[in-house]
């Protein structure tokens, strides 16, 4: 089959590698119908992630068709339509029996397309099948289903939930790519009475005003500390959210919350950030950080099929997947391009290689 393989930092090809076959008892191996990237793959493309090997086959998201199952599989089968998740759970740790399956200790979480061979393929082997995929309901296309693999659950659980979003909050999310605008998606949700979405590229904040954003905020421009101190008669956001990854993101994203609010960092940060504990120890504010459980896939997914949630604009670029290294072309550069998820089909049916 053909793959998307990672030959270091820098360096990927499309290129033909050994099928998949059942190793684990517990495992599947699904046909890729329909695949996209993700700015982590950028991150290990950029060397930021050593534990990727040179081999390893990219990709942490997917919807395909069951082709194989191992022995052990019990709740899937070979035809099933599936997400398959980002995150994979062993089912029975401690972390995945309490429902926060980025933490397993079994072998799963973040492991596709980081430390076993991932979706950016014809095929792809998914470990503990019966915990780390979901049947696409009937009616719901790839379109709306691939971003369920990670983006909206990531916005969702650590943007959304860890910041505890009530009915008429201010909401103030820094940076406006794919996370920040499934973050914008899915707090709209609980009815915030305004959400302040921040960032420094025009095209992004324009896809934030599409996307729900009440207020935009050019933060080269303008001072989102102002803008928020006129909603909030001068208090600060009731909550932040970070959808960069920037020290000076999260410090801006614990300046701009109100005494007694929440800051939830959703980046993945490589530096060190600032925590001024002599200015915050006062304010009784709630900082949470977190990597994705997927816990609520099967909520954003009845959201979906239930027409409550339209995640279908995220997709802005379309390739068959033999167009794996135009698509990665047009991910790395979104100013130019506008580009926020890139969808390529097996079915290659529609081509878009602006
Ligand atoms: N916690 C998790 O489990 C998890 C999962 C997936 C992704 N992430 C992280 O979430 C973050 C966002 O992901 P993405 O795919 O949307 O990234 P992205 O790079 O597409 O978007 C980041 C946005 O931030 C903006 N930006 C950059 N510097 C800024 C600044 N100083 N002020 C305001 N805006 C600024 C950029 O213009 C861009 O629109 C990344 O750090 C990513 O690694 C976390
Ligand atoms: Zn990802
Ligand atoms: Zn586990």
């Amino acid at each position: 089959m053909k793959a998307l393989v990672y030959h270091g930092p820098g360096k990927r090809s499309w290129e033909e590698v050994a099928d998949p076959t059942i190793e684990k008892p517990t495992d599947a191996v699904v046909w890729v119908d329909a695949v996209t990237i993700c700015g982590t793959d950028l991150h290990i493309l950029g060397g930021d992630v050593p534990d990727v090997t040179p081999g390893r086959v990219l990709g942490h998201e997917a919807v395909g068709t069951v082709t194989a199952i191992g022995a052990g599989v019990q709740t899937v089968a070979v035809g099933d339509r599936v997400l398959v998740s980002c995150i994979s759970s062993c089912g029975s740790c401690r972390y995945c029996r309490q429902g926060s399956y980025g933490q397993c200790l079994g072998g799963g979480g973040w492991i596709l397309g980081h430390l076993v061979d991932g979706t950016q393929a014809e095929y792809v082997r998914v470990p503990f099948a019966d915990n780390s995929t979901h049947m696409v309901p009937y009616g719901v296309s790839d379109e709306q289903m691939i971003v369920l693999a990670d983006i909206l659950p990531t916005a969702y659980e650590v943007g959304v939930l860890n910041g505890g979003v009530q009915p008429a909050d201010v909401v103030a999310i820094i940076g406006t790519g794919p996370i920040g605008l499934a973050a914008i998606l899915t707090a709209k949700l609980f009815s915030p009475s305004h959400i302040v979405a921040i960032d420094l590229a025009d095209s992004r904040l324009k896809a934030a005003h599409e996307f729900g954003a009440d207020v935009v905020v050019n933060s080269g421009a303008d001072d989102p500390a102002k803008v928020i101190a006129e909603l909030t008669g001068g208090l600060g956001a009731d909550v932040t959210m970070e959808a960069v990854g920037r020290p000076e993101t999260f410090e801006q994203a614990v300046q701009l919350v109100r005494p007694g609010g929440h800051v939830a960092n959703i980046g993945v940060h490589g530096e060190p950030a600032t925590l001024r504990l002599e200015d915050i120890w006062i304010k009784n504010l709630t900082i949470t950080t977190g990597l994705v459980d997927t816990f609520a896939t099967p909520t954003l997914i009845e959201l979906v099929a239930s027409g409550r949630l339209d995640t279908a604009p995220m997709i802005t670029h379309r390739f068959a997947l033999d167009e794996f290294e135009t698509a990665y072309d047009v991910f790395a550069r979104p100013a130019e391009t506008a580009a926020l998820k890139v969808l390529l089909t097996a079915s290659g049916l529609q081509h878009d290689s602006k």
